[in-house]
């Protein structure tokens, strides 16, 4: 795909992914149109992109990926250049509570997602440089012990609804390369951290409840290990795979930054806690408690990025220990942000999942 006039179609662009990259895609690509459809969920929230509305490259359109006409519609309004599929239902956790909305929108929706761009890809005659860009997760290939890395050949082992969920959807977009031909491509990457974040997800959730002087909740041992990536570095990687990926390809994405959960949540307190110009005697690591472990909680994530690094030269440009202080000083001077998108909904979330683990 060459980096003339294009128009793109991101889904889930409300979200937190998907607004970094529909403002990265804006700013490094003046002369694409980008098209987000978003049923604006509760983790959806057009705020993310509020100071994009007046671009006249940018449009949003409100609309559910599950909806078989509105996509018809929306595929003919519009002869998308490529399709960045990122909606979904992305929390771990809430999948344990409620699976089959993981199964109607990652399934379902892009299963109707994939069905409505064939139909499309047909009536515009094939374009052998559309793409299909399906946003996958890491978490599809299950748990790694202490030691090795996830490659694009490590065979698929799911262990919550959400990375089944994802798992099929990938099955799925293979799939519809090998059978109908269509230019799909995959990512699979690690844990995303950065702004517009919900903060139901371990980094955010931390950062607010230090702030606040709330207890901060390690689930198990705190022993788990996630390859954090900031999110720019994840945009960065999505625009080099759509523009010269090659179709029917995997291709892993991770930061090379493997933590320890516990020792994330003592870093995020003494960076909350120096902005913050708190003295030692407010130490927010004595707010940490240990509470009831996931179900069905991976060990280890940990990825082997050198095939996007050697065939298309990506390498993330942040380092964690950096990033993650902008990430700290970005919540603290976006509370309005926060406090708009602590809806009723988040407040019943968070009784849900807490109150029982003790
Ligand atoms: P998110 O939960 O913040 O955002 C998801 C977005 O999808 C929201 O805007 C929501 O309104 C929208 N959405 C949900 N259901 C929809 C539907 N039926 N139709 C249209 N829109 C719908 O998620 P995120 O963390 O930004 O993740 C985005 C994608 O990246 C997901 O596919 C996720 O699996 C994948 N991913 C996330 C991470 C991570 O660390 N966050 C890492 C790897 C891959
Ligand atoms: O690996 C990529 C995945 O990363 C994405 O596909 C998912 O969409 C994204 O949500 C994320 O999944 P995780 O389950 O790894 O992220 P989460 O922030 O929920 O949890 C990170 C780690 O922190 C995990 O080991 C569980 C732990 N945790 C989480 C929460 C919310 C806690 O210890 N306490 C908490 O309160």
């Amino acid at each position: 795909m060459d980096k003339g006039n294009k128009t793109i179609l991101v889904t889930g662009g409300c979200g937190f992914i998907g607004s970094n990259l529909v403002r990265y895609l804006l700013r490094l690509r003046p002369g694409w149109t980008i098209v987000n459809l978003d049923a604006l969920t509760y983790a959806g929230n057009p705020a993310n992109l509020a100071d994009m509305e007046i671009n006249r490259r940018y449009n949003f359109i409100h609309g559910d990926i599950c909806d078989h006409r509105r996509l018809e519609k929306l595929f003919k309004d519009y002869s998308f250049d490529g399709v960045i599929h990122l909606a979904a239902e992305s929390h771990v956790d809430r999948s344990i509570f409620g699976p089959m909305k993981f199964v109607r929108t990652n399934v379902e929706g892009t299963c109707q997602l994939l069905a409505a761009s064939l139909e499309s890809w047909r009536r515009n005659g094939e374009p052998q440089d559309f793409r299909f860009l399906h946003v996958s997760t890491d978490e599809v290939f299950g748990s790694l012990g202490p030691e090795g890395f996830f490659r694009e050949t490590t065979a698929y082992d799911p262990s919550s609804p959400y990375s089944a969920s994802k798992a099929a959807a990938d099955h799925f977009v293979r799939a519809w390369y090998r059978t109908y031909g269509l230019p799909t491509i995959i990512t699979n990457c690690s844990n995303n951290y950065g702004p517009y974040q919900f903060p139901e997800k371990l980094i955010p959730l931390i950062i607010l409840n230090a702030i606040e002087g709330k207890e901060l909740p390690v689930y198990g041992d705190g022993g788990n290990i996630r390859d954090w990536l900031y999110v720019e570095d994840h945009c960065a990687a999505l625009l080099k795979v759509l523009e010269a990926g090659q179709p029917g390809r995997t291709y892993n994405i991770g930061g090379g930054a493997e933590r320890r959960n516990l020792d994330v949540v003592r870093q995020i307190c003494k960076l909350v806690d120096r902005c913050l110009g708190r003295g030692r005697d407010q130490d927010s690591q004595c707010l940490i408690s240990f509470v009831a472990d996931r179900p069905g909680h991976d060990r280890r994530y940990a990825i082997d990025a050198s095939l996007i690094r050697s065939e298309l030269g990506w390498q993330p440009e942040n380092n964690f220990e950096s990033a993650l202080e902008k990430t700290v000083k970005w919540y603290i001077a976006n509370s309005d942000w926060v406090t708009s998108v602590r809806s009723g909904e988040y407040r019943n979330w968070i009784k849900t999942n807490y109150s029982d683990r003790g």
